[in-house]
């Protein structure tokens, strides 16, 4: 049985006050036991978070990024060693914000998920088509393309640790979703890639997300769809009233 995944990308939303409010609001809730809650916390905020999110065992904590080295001269940055030593026990990789503002590429993130699975960290990996990729019926190469690009040579024991979170460009912040039709054949693509790539057995257990303006009005169709395993979700995964009802909408 996959998983099934609810989470949250906070982005660089929320004061600390209101993430700790936020946090707890969450955690409070009576969530299916068979749903596992992943909040994606901004990276200051995360030991924090990571203590609120104790009280409930459904609730985990992510990072929303992480370096592809262990330690060094990286101004700025946050190591997956840094994450371990707090507790974290998940890192959002390739989100498509990150792949446009700070030019990630597959290679890059090939060496970020390395790290990360090295260093004992569950990783959420995002894949995604821009509009002008959609538009021109490129887009189950192209994703397959960045799945090959940073997951390949990965092993099935690593596979186990890997979340896959499509998220397509055109859907992310617009309001615009991708149809539980589009959602679908996205999905049954990336895991007919995964069997290719690796075998049955992985492609079956894989957890794939949608993500991409998911909300209380749209989580149930989407979430119901066969190969569609949760979402990530930005916008509407900032209160705890709309998360809560994403939580709540797997069948
Ligand atoms: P959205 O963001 O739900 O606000 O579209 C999704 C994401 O970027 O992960």
């Amino acid at each position: 049985m996959r998983k099934k995944i609810a989470a949250g990308n906070w982005k660089m939303n929320k004061t600390f006050g209101e993430a700790v409010e936020l946090a707890k609001g969450i955690v409070e809730q009576n969530i299916p036991s068979d749903v596992t809650v992943v909040l994606g916390v901004p990276s200051l905020y995360l030991n924090k978070i990571n203590g609120i999110a104790e009280a409930n065992d459904n609730v985990f904590v992510s990072a929303q990024n992480a370096h592809q080295e262990l330690s060094g001269a990286y101004t700025g940055e946050t190591s997956v060693v840094m994450l371990q030593s707090i507790g974290i026990p998940y890192v959002i990789l390739g989100h498509s914000e990150r792949r446009e503002y700070n030019c990630e590429t597959p290679e890059l993130l090939k060496h970020k998920v390395r790290t990360a699975l090295d260093n004992g960290m569950e990783v959420i990996f995002c894949c995604g088509e821009s509009l002008d990729i959609r538009k021109a019926d490129n887009q189950e190469e192209y994703v397959r393309n960045q799945i090959k690009g940073s997951l390949e040579g990965l092993s099935k024991e690593d596979m186990k640790k890997v979340v896959i979170a499509y998220e397509p460009i055109w859907a992310i912040g617009t309001g615009e979703t991708a149809s539980p039709q589009q959602a679908q054949d996205m999905h049954r693509s990336i895991r007919e890639y995964l069997a290719d790539m690796f075998d049955a057995e992985v492609a079956e257990n894989t957890a794939i997300l949608y993500g991409g303006s998911v909300k209380p009005s749209n989580a149930e169709e989407i979430f119901g769809q066969i190969d569609v395993d949760g979402g990530l979700v930005g916008g509407a995964s900032m209160k705890v009233d709309s998360f809560t009802e994403i939580i709540n909408s797997f069948s």
